[in-house]
């Protein structure tokens, strides 16, 4: 056997076994030839012969893929089917335990909501070895935030008060343009994160004792928002491809006086499913008949592995109903805090919001992300980013494949940086999260994603780490305690 057909028959290997999954990226021919030792001509010749033989495909300028036609190992999480009944929120105390638990930088960060923006994980670095090679370009904002404050006017201050930073807000609209979304400047306004942008919505269209709709499993810090304004919520279940279930939400808004709809349609936290461009139209159309405004929450929008970023609902909203909220602590500066809202109709009564609580975002954060967008080379830190993001999926799918029990169910998102498992019946997750956190190891349990703690046999976990013998260690020993149960 030649050696590119050896090399050929690992990768096929892989691909049967579910290590790398429909959709995913092979190796690169620079990587696959450092690591397995072989020269890139070797490499090439495999992959031709693998894209004879159907398994994997090319994209322009992007690398080889795994064809969607090949066989997954893992069968898709369950739709949870429930009555909908509207339900107080208070799920506080059960967030903050486990936010406790990934605060500690020696836990592997399997529950953390952040990816990291380290290339190799904490663990591996001595003191002497900061400053530690990034995945975000930490550095050069750093740069942009000197060059852009130097000489910044203090008048700033009033005059870039909400709706925020002018040159950033341009830079955010020319964004949306790019997506093919013309959105007039006026709508936008700049926010302490995304999460500021989501409450200020929220805020904007209830009042305390209002229903509304969210998803099952829905982002934990929703239904902290919730709770906090004295909201009902509403859970409409989420298929993990096609995202919210628009047939049971179409009978909630026919049932109950629903006056919001707060949702992810792309890269769903925790879920994972991206709706369909059809699905999504059909959800703003849905919500218009019902004049119901819909949050859409877009935080992972650039994080997308396909070759175009999915359309956010809000390109088909035609009357201003909705919201969409967007932020640069998942994909370019975790701790600068500035996210935004494009409000639509609500943008004066949201900015009025903005002004009476926090008054406006950083003025210098706002400015170096402003820089940045303009001169650092965004697009290019982003086409990294995507990348790293999907190996370590491959390798925490893998993990899962290696380690978990057969029947677990596990879901395969096209962005982002989690994954949402459902093991079997039995499993108590929030024991699993006690005894793993005893281990060292934090992990998401299924119960913080619903405000009547169903989905206990299910967790959340974060492949936003580079991938190390730590994670692999990590992943045996949760594959091991499962096993237990
Ligand atoms: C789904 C989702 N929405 C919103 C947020 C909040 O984003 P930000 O950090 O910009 O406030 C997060 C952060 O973890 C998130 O995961």
């Amino acid at each position: 056997m030649k050696r590119y057909e050896k090399f050929a028959d690992d990768i096929a290997e892989l691909i049967r076994s579910g290590m790398l999954g429909p959709g995913q990226r092979v190796p690169s021919v620079r990587y696959a030839s450092q690591t397995y030792g072989v020269s890139p001509s070797t490499v090439f010749q495999a992959y031709y012969l693998l894209e004879r033989r159907g398994l994997i495909r090319a994209r322009p300028r992007s690398g080889y893929f795994v064809n969607t036609h090949a066989p997954s190992p893992f069968s898709e999480p369950a739709v949870s089917n429930q009555v909908h009944e509207s339900t107080e929120v208070d799920v506080s105390e059960l967030v903050f335990s486990v936010l406790e638990s990934i605060k500690d930088p020696t836990t592997v960060p399997f529950g953390s909501a952040f990816p990291s923006p380290l290339l190799f994980p904490l663990q591996r670095l001595s003191r002497s070895a900061f400053p530690s090679p990034l995945l975000f370009p930490l550095q050069r904002l750093s740069r942009s935030l000197s060059s852009a404050t130097r000489d910044m006017d203090p008048r700033v201050v009033v005059t870039d008060m909400s709706p925020g930073n002018p040159q950033l807000r341009r830079q955010i609209a020319l964004r949306y343009m790019v997506g093919g979304l013309m959105l007039p400047m006026e709508e936008l306004l700049v926010t302490n994160g995304a999460l500021e942008a989501l409450n200020l919505c929220l805020q904007a269209v209830t009042e305390p004792g209002d229903l509304v709709a969210i998803e099952a499993p829905a982002f934990y810090a929703s239904l902290q928002v919730l709770e906090r304004l004295k909201l009902k919520a509403v859970e409409i279940p989420v298929h993990p491809r096609d995202g919210i279930d628009l047939e049971v939400l179409g009978q909630t808004l026919a049932r109950h006086p629903i006056k919001v709809c707060w949702c992810m349609t792309s890269f769903q936290n925790p879920m994972g499913a991206t709706m369909p461009e059809a699905r999504k139209q059909a959800l703003v159309e849905l919500l218009r008949r019902h004049q119901v405004p819909l949050i859409e929450d877009d935080v992972y929008a650039e994080l997308y592995y396909g070759q175009q970023a999915p359309k956010p609902a809000k390109a088909f909203d035609t009357e201003g109903l909705v919201m969409h909220c967007g932020s640069f602590a998942k994909s370019l500066a975790p701790g600068y805090r500035i996210g935004w809202v494009a409000a639509g109709r609500y943008a004066q009564k949201i900015e009025r919001l903005k002004l009476m609580t926090s008054l406006c975002a950083s003025m210098p954060a706002q400015a170096a992300i402003a820089d940045y967008l303009q001169h650092g080379g965004y697009d290019r830190h982003l086409r990294k980013l995507r990348y790293a993001l999907e190996e370590q999926q491959s390798a925490m799918r893998a993990a899962i494949a290696r380690y978990f029990p057969p029947q677990t169910r596990v879901s395969q998102p096209a962005g982002g940086y989690f994954l949402w498992l459902e093991l079997p019946q039995q499993m108590d997750s929030l024991k699993l999260f006690q005894m793993a956190l005893a281990q060292g190891i934090s992990i998401a349990p299924g119960p913080i994603f619903s405000p009547t703690r169903r989905f206990r046999n299910c967790i959340r976990l974060n492949y936003g780490s580079p991938w190390t013998e730590v994670s692999e260690k990590a992943m045996e020993t949760l594959g091991r305690i499962i096993r237990s149960f």
